[in-house]
């Protein structure tokens, strides 16, 4: 089969490799037919995220069962269905406990108790450290535990609505959920990448009444307002802290989402700063969070860190008396409340989908996403011949109007929890 295939950093090739076969009872062979990249790839892609042998990439998959294992009940050939980017086996302690992302059986040679020594549970297409699980950028893909993440799409439903419940839709729920976000709360977003954008979205449906986005690109700032109705600030042109005081009181936001991670942008000063610590990447960005943030408030970090770092503001975090919530989002816990949400329209990605390419142009869409070049903010891949339609821009958004209608339909699924934020006090 074609697959999109690691070599080293900034090598990724269009090869040929076996295709996969069920190894065990519970597997199932998925036939990709939409696949997307994910700002994590591009820490493979950077080096950043450690990969030695070559690995088929890519953990935004959905497609149609190819064959079942003979303990799968629940699906058969032919089902259309998306499968979510952690590998849980739903059955283990962490599993039970609505914790997925840290299954203690799907990453046996290096799962362990320590986040430094030790991983979590496995991802696919997400390097040696994370199972060596191939990746669904490819025609065909093994999904384990078959019987745990994948949701069967009912017919008629495009993919394009659905795809990303496998990571970006409940990744920025997760985001905002941590946030405990009440009623008319100020939330700021700092990246408006695929994961930030959803986390507006979703921070809007659950009461929040202002939306700060920082990036430092602006036709993603842009496309910030057209979807999340957000005020935007630029960090490279002001102080962005100061300028989110500014519009909160003095005080700060309510809550603050790191959705950039250690990959942030960076002048020369601070990458050298960063050389002499000795750490990988930045936590420049979750810094800001924790100054933005008012007292009180909460951080909430989805953005990825892989290294130590050193002078991590814990006084100002102890000072102001924060909640800092981070790490991979257990996508299965809330996956079946944001399909629902994704089927009704209320919550999607289509509309910060900006390229449509065929598998072959996988390298060259990399490149294009890193680089954040012809407007890029979402690529989708298409394993198979089909006709490809190219859309330069993203397409139609949604007005805030409808997202006012929406916040309601929302507030109705969404049900107590939203009333009991909207009724106040300290949770
Ligand atoms: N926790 C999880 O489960 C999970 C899931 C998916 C993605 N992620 C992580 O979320 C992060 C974002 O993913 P994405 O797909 O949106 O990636 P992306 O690279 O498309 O988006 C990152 C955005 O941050 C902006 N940015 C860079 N430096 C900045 C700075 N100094 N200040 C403000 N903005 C800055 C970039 O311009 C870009 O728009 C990545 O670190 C990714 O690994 C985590
Ligand atoms: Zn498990």
């Amino acid at each position: 089969m074609k697959a999109l295939v690691f070599h080293k950093p900034k090598d990724i090739r269009l090869d040929f490799v076996a295709d996969p076969r069920i190894e065990n009872a519970r597997d199932v062979i998925v036939k990709v037919t939409s696949s997307s990249i994910s700002g994590s790839d591009l820490h493979i892609y950077n080096g950043y995220a450690r990969q030695k042998k070559p690995l088929v990439l890519g953990h935004e998959f959905m497609g149609v069962v190819e064959e079942a294992g003979p303990q799968i009940t629940a699906l058969k050939r032919g089902d259309r269905v998306v499968v979510p980017f952690p590998i849980s086996c739903g059955r283990c302690w962490f599993c039970e406990r609505g914790l997925p992302a840290h299954c203690e059986k799907s990453n046996p040679a290096h799962y362990g108790p320590d986040g430094k020594t030790g991983r979590g549970g496995g991802l696919f297409g997400y390097t040696e450290e994370y199972g060596h699980y191939g990746g669904g950028q490819a025609q065909y893909v093994r999904v384990p535990f078959g019987d745990v993440g994948p949701r069967k799409i009912p017919g008629g439903v495009p993919d394009e609505r659905v795809l990303f419940l496998s990571d970006i839709l409940p990744t920025g729920w997760i985001a905002a959920e941590w946030c405990e976000i009440k009623r008319g709360d100020t939330v700021a977003v700092f990246g408006c990448g695929p994961v930030g954008l959803m986390a507006m979205k979703a921070a809007r449906l659950m009461g929040a009444a202002r939306i700060i986005a920082v990036d430092v690109l602006d036709y993603r700032r842009r496309l910030a307002k057209r979807v999340a109705d957000a005020e935007t600030i630029d960090p490279s042109e002001t102080d962005c802290v100061e300028a989110i005081r500014h519009l909160t009181h003095g005080r700060g936001a309510d809550a603050c989402i790191d959705a950039v991670g250690m990959d942030a942008d960076r002048g020369l000063g601070e990458s050298v700063e960063n050389a002499l610590r000795l750490q990988a990447g930045s936590i420049k960005v979750l810094r800001q969070c924790i100054k933005a943030v008012r007292r009180g408030g909460v951080v909430s970090a989805v953005g990825a860190y892989t290294s130590p770092a050193n002078f991590f503001p814990l006084d100002e975090i102890f000072e102001k008396g924060l909640r800092l919530r981070a790490g991979q989002a257990p996508a299965q816990a809330v996956l079946d409340q944001v399909f629902e949400l994704a089927l009704k329209g209320v919550y999607t990605a289509e509309d910060i989908v900006t390229h449509r390419m065929p598998l072959d142009d996988g390298p060259k869409a990399y490149k294009m996403f890193n680089d954040k070049t012809d407007g890029c903010v979402k690529v989708v891949l298409k394993p198979w011949d089909e006709e490809v339609v190219e859309q330069d821009t993203a397409a139609e958004l949604q007005s805030f109007a409808e997202y006012e209608e929406m916040a309601s339909l929302s507030e109705t699924l969404y049900g107590e929890r939203a009333q009991a934020r909207a009724s106040g006090g300290d949770s």
